[in-house]
């Protein structure tokens, strides 16, 4: 995928509706998002790994993409979830570095763009709003969140690092979510009945918003998800590529939770929240997507279309990237198989303060 840079520019801290207002809480955040690059070569060899992982994964014949994810579809119910073993040999870290033979396959499996996620990745990862579409119970915890949803299938793999220690965080909750293939959020399918014909706002901040869907569907969860960060501090996911709605870059959100409790009913409650955020992909390949199924079939395609990354509104693309542009937001994303149609894998390191608790401005 193309490199992506973002001209840098005297970026604005955040400015999405919760955002930081008294002086100690812009400090906080100006503080938060200035933290250093030390953590440089610690991230790239975190994000090489878990490539390496993969690869070998693909190269010595691992069911991948197949049975080792694919979910059982029990007759009448939504597919049931792969658990962490299945989805991946418990010791697939351990295997890429230490046998001899897949030593010799990594000698020819270059991580081309190890240097460029060193230097990007190695910062505080930028808070943003989590935005109108959170629910704050009911994320059930799993790997896979795709249940019915047809798209594109996409792996994301999201390392976490504390920027304190420098080192992978294991046993934090990465809580995910997303609109689907035509960019719609679990639980918000309509619009409010008197803002039926709304038309996205013109110019200012909110350029191409609509108002906020209203939950109208408590029981739909699809395409949200939380899984805990494994030893390697990594979480990973099955999905679809997420659509696009009015206004927004295609994006996923994310919360990371250094304490919750789970629910008996498979869900959790969060406890310390570490950080709020969302992530993005290569705008060409989101127009590549764009002419897929059933992406074609998004209802503002003919309308409206699909909002660029640069155009984003309420500036949380550029946000994300932090206020001096240090951070990328941007997956780095690989093809699963011989085209784009087999799916698509998609990297990306958070730095997160595991000490920090982001409370009071950001909970709705
Ligand atoms: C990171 O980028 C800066 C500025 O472009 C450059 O000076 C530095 O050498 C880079 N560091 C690494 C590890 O690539
Ligand atoms: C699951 O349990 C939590 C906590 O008791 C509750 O808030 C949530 O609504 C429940 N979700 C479902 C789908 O029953
Ligand atoms: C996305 O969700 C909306 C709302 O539930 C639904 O109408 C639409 O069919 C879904 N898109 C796809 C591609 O299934
Ligand atoms: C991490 O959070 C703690 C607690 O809020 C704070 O004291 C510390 O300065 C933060 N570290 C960085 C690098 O921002």
């Amino acid at each position: 995928m193309l490199a992506f840079l973002f001209p840098l520019a005297a970026l604005a801290i955040v400015s999405a509706h919760q955002e930081p207002k008294t002086d100690a809480e812009i400090e906080t955040q100006r503080a938060l998002q200035r933290a250093a690059y030390y953590c440089a070569p610690a991230v790239g060899e975190f994000t090489a790994a878990r490539k390496r992982a993969w690869q070998q994964q693909v190269l010595s014949g691992l069911p991948l993409n197949q049975a080792a994810f694919a979910p059982s579809i029990p007759s009448g119910g939504i597919p049931a979830l792969p658990t962490d073993d299945e989805l991946f040999d418990s010791e697939t870290y351990e295997a890429t570095s230490t046998s001899k033979s897949n030593q010799e396959i990594l000698a020819c499996n270059v991580v081309e763009d190890e240097t460029e996620i060193q230097n990007n990745t190695c910062v505080l990862t930028p808070i943003v709003t989590e935005g109108p579409y959170y629910h704050n119970s009911g994320h059930p915890i799993r790997q896979n969140i795709a249940e019915y949803q047809i798209g594109l299938l996409t792996y994301l793999d999201i390392g976490v690092i504390d920027i304190n220690t420098c080192k992978p965080l294991p046993n934090v909750l990465v809580d995910i979510w997303q609109a689907n293939a035509t960019g719609h959020y679990a639980g918000h399918p309509d619009p409010a009945p008197h803002l039926v014909n709304e038309k996205p706002q013109v110019g200012g901040k909110r350029a191409g918003l609509l108002s906020a869907f209203p939950r109208t569907n408590y029981h739909e969860q699809w395409l949200r998800g939380a899984w805990e960060t494994d030893s390697h501090g990594v979480a990973r996911f099955t999905t679809i590529f997420p659509g696009y709605y009015t206004g927004r870059a295609t994006h996923v959100h994310a919360k990371v939770f250094t304490s919750w409790s789970e629910n008996k009913n498979g869900t959790f409650t969060g406890g310390k929240l570490a950080h709020v955020g969302q992530f993005f992909f290569e705008d060409d390949l989101n127009m590549q997507i764009d002419k897929m199924f059933p992406y074609v079939e998004n209802p503002i395609r003919d309308i409206r279309g699909r909002t660029r990354n640069w155009r984003d509104s309420l500036n949380i693309f550029e946000d994300s990237h932090g206020p001096e542009g240090e951070y990328d937001p941007i997956f780095k994303m690989h093809l699963l198989g011989g085209v784009i149609n087999q799916g698509l894998v998609g990297f990306i390191t958070m730095g997160v303060n595991a000490s920090h608790e982001a409370d009071n401005w950001w909970k709705p």
